[in-house]
């Protein structure tokens, strides 16, 4: 049986992956996470079991990582500190865990000579105009703005040096914005649906003119297993699917799915250096790897997204005082 070691496993994208891989493959799951605030056992405490194992443990700790890649035919590496807003108040941890801890583990899946998958984001190559008719593609030059998103550029450029230095059997996505179920609620979207199920108008940062291209992050796993099981060794993947709406758009969206006049919301300061707008053509996925995206109406996902922060309350009402807290002293 192939096993799989997924790394960041219970944070939002690491966990919709481990349900879709239990729902999808025969494979055995090793999540290793060190759960942050970020993380949360609850987002797969349903499938823990004999298929899929817990390991509570730091991708910096080179001792735990390199017996646990010895163990794996396969890595495929999410964990990461992902919050733009986070990093601009606080680097430090953005660079322990994106970029040393993807050295850690590089360094294991070369002495063992481990398939590993790195996940990327569209945001290394920073941001393009709104009327812009280029989209991002494999060949865009890396430009990233934030604390964040360079510490995801210099991971993915160690991945890249790994494989041509090393022969590190790897490959790289870069995929752009998820929304779905066990999304931390101090991210755009959930934000948003909690703050109205809160009682709470929504936030919209500057204008609310900046564009985000949208992919459901089961769609997202689906192209991460693809590209595991058809993706050619050293080559990058960007992954997309033409889901580009400016905030303005979701929030009002998210506003009248629930029910509120569309234009119930405030704007509040903006973040900054933000990116004005990110869009991906995910061309090269398609047409070698045969990968589409199934969720095909933004507006049905989003239903679906509402009604699962309505009906698990308790994931994340817990957090949404210290997460309002923390926006609230940044006037946001
Ligand atoms: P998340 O913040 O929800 O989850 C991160 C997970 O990593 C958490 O479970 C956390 O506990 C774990 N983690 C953090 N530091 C760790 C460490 N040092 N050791 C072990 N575990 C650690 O993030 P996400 O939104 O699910 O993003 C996952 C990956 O996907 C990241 O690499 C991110 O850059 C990338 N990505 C995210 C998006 C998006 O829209 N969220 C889009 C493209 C790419
Ligand atoms: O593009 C992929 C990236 O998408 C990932 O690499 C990151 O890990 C992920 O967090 C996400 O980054 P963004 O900064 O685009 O996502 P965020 O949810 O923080 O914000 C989305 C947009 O919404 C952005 O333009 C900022 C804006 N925003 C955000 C919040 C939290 C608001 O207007 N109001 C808010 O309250």
């Amino acid at each position: 049986m192939t096993s799989i070691l997924v790394t960041g496993g219970a944070g939002f994208i690491g966990s919709n992956f481990v349900h879709h891989v239990v729902t999808h493959t025969d494979f055995h799951v090793t999540v290793l996470d060190a759960l942050t605030y970020a993380g949360n056992k609850a987002s797969i405490e349903s499938v823990l079991g004999e298929r899929v194992e817990f390991v509570y443990g730091n991708i910096c700790d080179a001792e735990l990582v390199n017996e646990l890649v010895a163990n794996a035919d396969i890595v495929v590496h999410f964990a990461a500190e992902s919050h733009n807003d986070n990093s601009l108040n606080d680097p430090r941890p953005f660079v322990d865990t994106n970029i040393m801890g993807t050295f850690t583990l590089i360094e294991a899946a070369r002495r063992h000579n481990t398939r590993f998958h790195h996940i990327s984001t569209d945001e290394v190559y920073g941001d393009l105009e709104l009327d812009d008719t280029e989209r991002f593609t494999e060949r865009t030059p890396y430009n990233p703005s934030s604390p964040y998103s360079s510490t995801k550029a210099g991971s993915d450029l160690l991945v890249r040096a790994w494989i041509r230095s090393f022969g590190l059997q790897a490959t790289i996505s870069n995929c752009s914005n998820n929304y779905g179920p066990f999304q931390h609620i101090e991210k755009f979207i959930p934000r948003q649906i909690t703050n109205i199920l809160s009682g709470i108008r929504p936030k919209l940062y500057g204008s609310g003119q900046n564009v985000r291209d949208w992919i459901h992050a089961d769609d997202h796993s689906a192209a991460v297993l693809r590209i595991i099981e058809r993706g050619v060794i050293g080559e990058t993947y960007l992954i997309g699917a033409d889901g580009e709406k400016s905030n303005l758009d979701v929030v009002k969206t998210i506003l009248v799915a629930m029910g509120e006049p569309e234009d119930a919301f405030d704007l509040v300061s903006d973040r900054p250096g933000h990116d004005l707008r990110y869009a991906i053509d995910s061309s090269k996925l398609r047409a070698e790897l045969g990968w589409k995206p199934a969720y095909n109406s933004f507006d049905d996902g989003i239903a679906a997204t509402i009604e699962w922060y309505r009906v698990n309350r308790d994931w994340w009402e817990g957090h949404k005082n210290a997460v309002e807290e923390f926006y609230r002293k940044q006037g946001q």
